[in-house]
C-alpha cells in the first residue's frame, strides 16, 4: 500500500493531509507519523539482544570457553594421547628406533610428522633440497642409525638443521627417525646429490624379548 508523495506546486497548500495517524508529537512544525517498525523487525532485534548476552557470557565471562587456542592444544593432546596409546613411551635409542623401522604402522605416524615438519628442507618425499637426501646411502652427520635421533634431536651443521627437542614430542622424534631411516634404499622422484659419506646398512632390529 505505498503512497505516491504528493507532488509539489506553488498552490500546495503548507500542511499536507496524510491518511497515517500521527504520534502528536510536533517540531517546528515537524510532525512525527506513527509509523512503528513492523513486528518482526522488533522481534529479530530483541532476539539479536538477548542472543548479544547470552554470547558474551559464553565466549568473554566465566570458564565454559578459553578460546580457540586452548580448545586447539586440547584437540593435539588428545590426539597425541589416542595416538601414543599404540605407541607407548618410546626410547630415544636405536633399539627403538630399529623396532619402529620393523612397524609399518609407526611409520605411518613418523610420515606424517615429516610431512608437517620436515618437507620444507629435505623435499616432499626426503629427496632432499636445503638439508640432504634421505634416500641414498651417503650421510653427513650420521655413522650409525642411532645418530639419527641425535641429529633430530639436537640439530645439526651449526643450526642449519634445527634442533627439535622441545619443539616435538620425543614419540614424535622416535617415530620420524624411524620414518626416516626407513627411506634409505628407496626411489625419490627429485635425488639430490649425495652428500657425506657411505656408510653400512642399518642392522636388522633385535626380535623382541619373549
Ligand atoms: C630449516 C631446514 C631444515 C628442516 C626444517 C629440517 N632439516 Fe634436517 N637437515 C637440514 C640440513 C641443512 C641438514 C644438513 C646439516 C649438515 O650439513 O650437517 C640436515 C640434516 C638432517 C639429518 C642428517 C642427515 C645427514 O646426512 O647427516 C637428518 C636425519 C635430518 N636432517 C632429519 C630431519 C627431520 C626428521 C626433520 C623434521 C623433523 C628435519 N630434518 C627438518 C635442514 C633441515
Amino acid at each position: 500500500m505505498s503512497q505516491q508523495p504528493p507532488t509539489l506546486t506553488p498552490d500546495t497548500p503548507k500542511t499536507e493531509t496524510h491518511a497515517e495517524a500521527t504520534t502528536g508529537h510536533e517540531y517546528d512544525g515537524i510532525q512525527e507519523f506513527d509509523n512503528p517498525t513492523p513486528a518482526w523487525w522488533t522481534y529479530i532485534f530483541i532476539l539479536s539482544m538477548i542472543f548479544a548476552v547470552a554470547y558474551m557470557m559464553y565466549y568473554h565471562g566465566g570458564n565454559l570457553y578459553n578460546g580457540v587456542e586452548a580448545e586447539y592444544s586440547m584437540d593435539v593432546a588428545t590426539n597425541n594421547r589416542v595416538k601414543y596409546a599404540a605407541v607407548g613411551d618410546l626410547q630415544m635409542d636405536e633399539a627403538t628406533l630399529l623396532m619402529v623401522l620393523q612397524e609399518p604402522s609407526f611409520l605411518e605416524m613418523g610420515r606424517s610428522v615429516f610431512r608437517g615438519n620436515c618437507v620444507s628442507c629435505h623435499g616432499e618425499d626426503g629427496g632432499g633440497g636445503i638439508g640432504p637426501n634421505m634416500h641414498d646411502d651417503a650421510y653427513i652427520n650420521v655413522k650409525e642409525a642411532g645418530d639419527i635421533l641425535t641429529v633430530i634431536n639436537e640439530g645439526a651443521g651449526d643450526g642449519r638443521m634445527p634442533e627439535w627437542q622441545g619443539r616435538l614430542e620425543q614419540n614424535d622424534i622416535v617415530l620420524v627417525a624411524g620414518y626416516v631411516a626407513s627411506l634409505r634404499g628407496t626411489p625419490t622422484a627429485m635425488p639430490k646429490a649425495a652428500e657425506g659419506d657411505v656408510i653400512p646398512p642399518w642392522p636388522t632390529a633385535k626380535p623382541a624379548t619373549p
